[in-house]
């Protein structure tokens, strides 16, 4: 099929790249020239592993284009997707503009019947608001008065870091839409990975051949709530198990073995229950603030999404406090950062616990020496402030204390002996329990985790 992807961010790209690995012809749009320019001679501008040797292969093979010529791109395709931004404003509502600008682009050049697919996360009744944005525009702006066309909500849950992987490989697919003609063509189109038939890669299966993905067909309505009620339900854990953590510093009690316990239970399952800094990223924080906005709007309070929020807020407070507790005085000491992006394996700095922490710090006075394996700026008003070394052991050279603040997996093989020398006292406290607390202690380190 003919599918073109407006928006070449985290989201699009990866669609993108992976409907033309298996078999469309795909063109991505955006409106960033340095963006399309880049991504034409085969380069990827953010960080996901295994992304660009997707990308080049099927620019290869002529199965994928990028242009910022928006009105081809869509009178040439059958399926285009909007995989544009849906940042939060200020009152935590998600802003639509970028959508709204997309649909009406989309109702200036629809030249015959075509499938509008919302992948951008958006607010309950958004399907129903684009469909009337792209006929208002129809209707200003297109000759072609009675060009037919529906839209599908088709929610992404693909996590930054393993995104190639979540696509091919998804737990499930949601499709959402009043037209069964539409539903029928997005089952077709997503029929190799719904069946697992696709050639990519036999060895690296993650489940089993002749697994089939299932699939949830809804109404537009119940699919965007999906998407939102997924993330808050994943917050939630999180928020959930670092309330744990904190009651069991105060017992005594070792919250990995608690999650341990816990997750080991099928109806509790042992994911999202790992106690640490706290939940950030482009995604959840918005979606848990929109979610809740949206209940307001019909008069609803949400206490538990609520609870979540100012668990989160609390959490990354209390490592202040932990700092505070063990230096005592913060100001004129100097604390290294391992680990800036908000998750390992991605460059994406959106509300990364790591940026509130270290803006606390340099507030209270403190020197901070940060290192990511990948984020080498993007710090905004903090780049002046933090100084961005080239390597771990940089970060923690003469630092009085050092906080993990994502779990890279080159933070497991540091020579912690060489970074004891280093160091002016050999303090840290692991963010997301993630070091040998053992081994460390043997080392000589004084080892400060979350709730153990
Ligand atoms: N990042 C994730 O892990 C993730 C996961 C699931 C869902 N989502 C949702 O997917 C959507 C996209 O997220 P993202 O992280 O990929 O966003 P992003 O900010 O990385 O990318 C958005 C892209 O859209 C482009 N764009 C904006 N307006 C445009 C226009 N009028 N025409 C063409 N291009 C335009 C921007 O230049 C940018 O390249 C959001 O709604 C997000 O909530 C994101």
């Amino acid at each position: 099929m003919n599918v073109c992807i407006i928006g070449t961010g985290y989201v699009g790209l990866v669609t993108g790249v992976c409907l033309a690995e298996i078999g469309n012809n795909v063109i991505c749009v955006d409106k960033i020239k340095e963006k399309v320019d880049l991504l034409s001679n085969g380069k990827v501008p953010i960080y996901e592993p295994e992304l660009d040797n997707f990308l080049q292969r099927n620019i290869k093979n002529d199965k994928l284009a990028f242009t910022t010529n928006i009105s081809d791109a869509i009178k040439e395709s059958d399926i285009i997707y909007i995989c544009v931004g849906t940042p939060p404003l200020s009152n935590g509502q998600a802003d639509l503009h970028y959508v709204e600008e997309v649909a009406c682009e989309i109702g200036k050049y629809i030249n015959d019947e075509k499938i509008i697919v919302n992948k951008s996360t958006v607010p309950i009744g958004s399907g129903d608001w684009v469909s009337m944005v792209i006929s208002d525009s129809i209707e200003k702006n297109n000759k072609n008065k009675n060009v037919s066309f529906n839209v599908v909500s088709n929610p992404e849950f693909l996590r930054e870091g393993s995104a190639i992987s979540d696509t091919f490989f998804p737990d499930r697919i949601v499709i959402g839409s009043s037209s069964k003609k539409a539903i029928d063509k997005m089952l077709k189109l997503y029929e190799p990975i719904i069946n697992q038939s696709f050639n990519w890669r036999d060895s690296e299966r993650l489940i089993p051949k002749n697994t089939k993905i299932p699939v949830v067909i809804s109404d537009l309505t119940s699919s965007e709530m999906i998407k939102y009620a997924a993330n808050s339900f994943l917050a939630t854990k999180i928020s959930f198990i670092n309330e744990i953590a904190n009651i069991c510093e105060k017992v005594g009690a070792d919250v990995s073995k608690v999650a341990e316990g816990i997750g080991l239970d099928k109806r509790i399952g042992p994911a999202f229950l790992n106690a640490g800094i706290g939940w950030g990223g482009s995604c959840f924080p918005k979606d848990v603030s929109a979610l809740s906005n949206i209940a307001g709007e019909y008069g609803l309070s949400t206490q538990i999404l609520n609870a979540v929020v100012n668990v989160n807020r609390e959490q990354r407070l209390k490592i202040t406090q932990k700092i505070q507790n063990e230096l005592k005085i913060i100001k004129g000491k100097t604390i290294g950062v391992l680990g800036i992006s908000f998750k390992p394996d991605t460059d994406d700095t959106r509300e990364a616990p790591s940026i509130k922490i270290m803006n606390d710090l340099v507030n209270l006075g403190a020197r901070v020496k940060a290192y990511d394996p990948i984020v080498s700026a993007a710090l905004g008003s903090l780049s002046k402030k933090v100084e961005i070394c080239s390597s771990a052991y940089e970060a923690v050279r003469g630092a009085d204390m050092f906080i993990l603040a994502t779990e890279w997996e080159e933070f497991l093989k540091l020579d912690y002996a060489k970074i004891k020398d280093m160091m002016r006292s050999p303090v840290l406290i692991d963010g997301r329990n993630y070091l040998d607390k053992n081994s460390l202690e043997k080392q000589g380190f004084k080892y400060i985790g979350i709730g153990r």
